[in-house]
């Protein structure tokens, strides 16, 4: 009997239909109520017991190769005869789309422009490709000045007086020639630096800059507005502002956020302290007013410019920066429930 299953098998192999009536037979002859494969399945408990496990081995083979043909065969058919009008069969369920998600670089920077915008800020905009004046010389770095070297620059070679910005402090520049106090902007966007890559920093990242520039602004508003900032970013309010040296401020501070030490890589990201230094800021320094055309003795005024990867990583407990920039979906898809 095994024999004869084995002849249907190849009979079932060769079979080809060219029309759904000889495809139903085909159906029909096999696998019906009556069909061949019933039979065998009747006669199953006829086999002597040492045959059962190969008899019942070829008619289950027998069976699936049938129900496989029949269905290549209806895709086939189908498929060769679709209706020839212009957009297919309308009637057939879509393809779905694969969908994207949105980058946590991405995420993090409308968290930010949506909180700085509640207390008015709106948001600039600069070229990364830039020129001397705007990222340095008016932000009271001259040429020659040692505190250049505090950002390895990449100059483009053949015109010396281009640069990738260093940093968004030159949208401050940009958006103090044209427009008269009150400001209050933030200018996110991509900054380049010349240095080595490693799991902690990049040759190019993101940094948003922030700007306020009224009369009486003081360092207390800079102070409350990062508390501000902080609190709504992180849910968590300590900061700590250490004194530092920025040329186009005075005074001039880092500005560290103290998030804790609860897993590795809180421990990895802030270097075992708990806390993390997330940008500079300090109080305009009135050269820079004066390089814009605002007057410094009627006005004053407070920038920041804070890191968006590495708020990122600590958001996300993203253990290097270089995930950021290496596009691999398996990274991305993660951040799909994310806003
Ligand atoms: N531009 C500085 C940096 O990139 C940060 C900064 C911005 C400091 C604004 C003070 C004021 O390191």
């Amino acid at each position: 009997m095994i024999d004869t299953i084995k002849e249907y098998l190849e009979e079932v192999e060769k079979f080809t239909a060219t029309s759904i009536e000889e495809i139903e037979r085909f159906r029909v002859k096999y696998l019906g109520k009556k069909g061949v494969l019933s039979e065998f399945f009747a006669a199953f408990k006829n086999v002597p017991t040492d045959q059962k496990k190969e008899f019942g081995q070829v008619i289950n083979q027998l069976k699936t190769r049938a129900t496989e043909k029949v269905n290549h065969l209806k895709d086939s058919l189908e498929t060769n005869s679709l209706p020839s009008g212009k957009y297919g069969d309308l009637t057939r369920p879509g393809e779905p789309l694969p969908l994207g998600a949105r980058h946590p670089i991405a995420i993090v920077k409308n968290q930010i422009i949506e909180i700085f915008s509640r207390i008015g800020f709106n948001v600039s905009e600069g070229p990364e490709i830039e020129d001397d004046w705007h990222n340095f010389s008016a932000l009271n770095l001259p040429e020659h000045h040692p505190a250049r070297d505090m950002q390895d620059t990449f100059f483009i070679q053949t015109h010396p007086d281009i640069l990738l910005r260093t940093h968004t402090s030159s949208v401050q520049v940009r958006y103090m020639e044209k427009h008269q106090p009150p400001i209050r902007t933030i200018s996110p966007g991509k900054v380049y630096r010349n240095e080595a890559i490693s799991a902690r920093s990049h040759c190019f990242f993101h940094q948003v800059e922030g700007l306020y520039v009224d009369r009486d602004v003081s360092f207390a508003d800079l102070k409350q507005t990062l508390q501000y900032f902080t609190t709504e970013m992180f849910g968590k309010s300590k900061i700590r502002l250490r004194p530092s040296y920025f040329p186009f401020t005075e005074p001039s501070a880092e500005l560290d956020v103290y998030w804790g030490l609860t897993n590795e890589i809180d421990y990895r990201i802030t270097k075992g302290t708990g806390w993390l230094e997330i940008g500079g800021c300090g109080m305009v320094d009135p050269n820079v007013l004066a390089n814009c055309k605002i007057d410094p003795e009627e006005y004053s005024g407070f920038a920041f410019g804070v890191g968006i990867d590495r708020i990122a990583m600590l958001l996300y407990q993203i253990p290097d920066i270089r995930m950021l920039s290496e596009n691999d979906v398996r990274f991305l898809e993660q951040f799909k429930s994310s806003l």
